[in-house]
């Protein structure tokens, strides 16, 4: 079969890989038809997250179930399927509490209680480095599924592939944000980034009532769609002090709610990038310490943005004097997937309209080159195999 492959940093490759197979009684192979390219690819097709050996990417898709294994109940062959992007066991101490993303026994290799820098990390993702279990992704035309009585969600045959997709992975990543932050009617809601992940926190954001959404980004067309596709307010953070102009807007106190939607890869100085070789760090928390001033005293800050290291100078003594709540961490696909899905049964709101390039599998280097580099006004990049 045809699949995206890492080689190396800036080295995505379409090749032909052998076809994926049953392994155990609880796997489905799935025929992909629609997969995307995230924002987290980018950290291992930038270098920030190592992967020593070619790897099959991708944790974004759907597709359409082609083979069943023996203990499968649940799926049938020729169903059509969304994905969630962690791989988890359904029966394990976290499993069993909703923390699906420490499954313990999806990496065995490098499955550990630390969460260190290169060991000791959480459950499988598909597609996401040896460190994350070294499953082949679903940027491919065909992807073995583990434990598929516990992922996989049907979806209604009304809905496109491109209305649905997104519950793999952004559209729940937005919402765990939100609702981590305790949104619930009323909030001035700051998202930092507008990304996929940043534009999907806004329109969640909404749809839990907030009373205002702020937009914040560094480049003009991202903001545009910001603007047009989550109805928020938007702030270029090169044109202004970001953090006063929402406290500006907030009788001075700061919003109520700031969600960090960029991670380590946030655009730095070159004074930041010779300080990163001072204290040995890779990227930057700078997005993070705006979220915690821009944030009100007693406010929540969300972390959906990647942060792979250590940092030094780590502000904890304004998060105490603020009294700040944070959260963080991979977003909880499998215990929010469904309420999302009714939500689009609902029409409560619209995934579809951050889509800016369509591509064929063959073309996925590219879609890569431009999201990363964002050439042509790219804001999310759908592949079909
Ligand atoms: N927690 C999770 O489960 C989860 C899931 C998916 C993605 N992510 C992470 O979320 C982050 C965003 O993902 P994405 O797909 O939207 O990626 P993206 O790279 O398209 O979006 C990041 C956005 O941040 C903007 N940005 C850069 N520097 C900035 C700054 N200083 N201030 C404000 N904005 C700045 C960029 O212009 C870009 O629009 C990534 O780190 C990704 O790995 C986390
Ligand atoms: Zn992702
Ligand atoms: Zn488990």
């Amino acid at each position: 079969m045809k699949a995206v492959v890492f080689h190396k940093p800036n080295d995505m490759r379409v090749e032909t890989v052998e076809d994926p197979s049953l392994k155990d009684p609880r796997d489905v192979i799935l025929k992909v038809t629609s997969t995307a390219i995230c924002g987290s690819d980018l950290h291992i097709y930038n270098g920030f997250f190592p992967q020593p050996k070619p790897l099959v990417m991708g944790h974004e898709f759907m597709g359409v179930v082609e083979e069943v294994g023996s203990a499968i109940t649940n799926l049938r062959r020729g169903d059509r399927v969304v994905v969630p992007f962690p791989i988890a066991c359904g029966a394990c101490f976290f499993c069993a509490q909703g923390l699906p993303v420490h499954c313990e026994n999806s990496n065995h290799k490098h499955y550990g209680p630390e969460g260190g820098l290169l060991d000791q990390k959480g459950g499988a993702l598909f597609g996401y480095t040896d460190l994350y279990g070294g499953y082949m992704g679903g940027q491919a035309e065909y992807v073995r599924v583990p434990y598929a009585d516990v992922g996989p969600r049907k979806v209604p045959d009304r809905f496109s592939d491109e209305e649905v997709l997104f519950l793999t992975d952004i559209f729940p990543t937005g919402f765990s944000g939100v609702e981590w932050a305790g949104v619930k009617g009323g909030e001035t809601v700051a998202v930092f980034g507008c990304g996929p992940v940043g534009l999907m926190a806004q329109k969640c954001a909404w749809v839990r009532g907030a009373k205002r959404v702020l937009g914040l980004d560094i480049e003009p067309y991202r903001l545009e769609m910001a603007s047009r596709s989550a109805n928020s307010e938007t702030i270029n953070v090169k044109e202004c002090d970001a953090v006063e102009m929402i406290r500006s807007l907030t009788d001075g106190r700061g919003a109520d709610v700031c969600i960090d939607a960029v991670g380590m890869e946030a655009e730095r100085s070159l004074l930041d990038k010779a300080k990163n070789v001072l204290h040995m760090e890779i990227g930057t928390i700078n997005v993070l310490k705006m979220c915690l001033s821009a944030v009100r005293r007693g406010g929540a800050v969300s972390i959906l943005g990647v942060y792979g290291m250590p940092y030094d100078n780590f502000p904890i003594g304004q998060i105490f004097d603020k009294g700040l709540s944070i959260y963080t961490g991979q977003a909880l696909v499998h215990r929010y997937i469904d309420e999302l899905i009714s939500w689009l049964e609902e029409d409560r709101i619209r995934l579809d309209d951050i889509i800016t390039h369509r591509l064929p599998l063959a073309e996925a280097p590219h879609g890569y080159e431009i999201f990363n580099e964002k050439k042509e006004n790219c804001v999310k990049v759908v592949l079909s195999p």
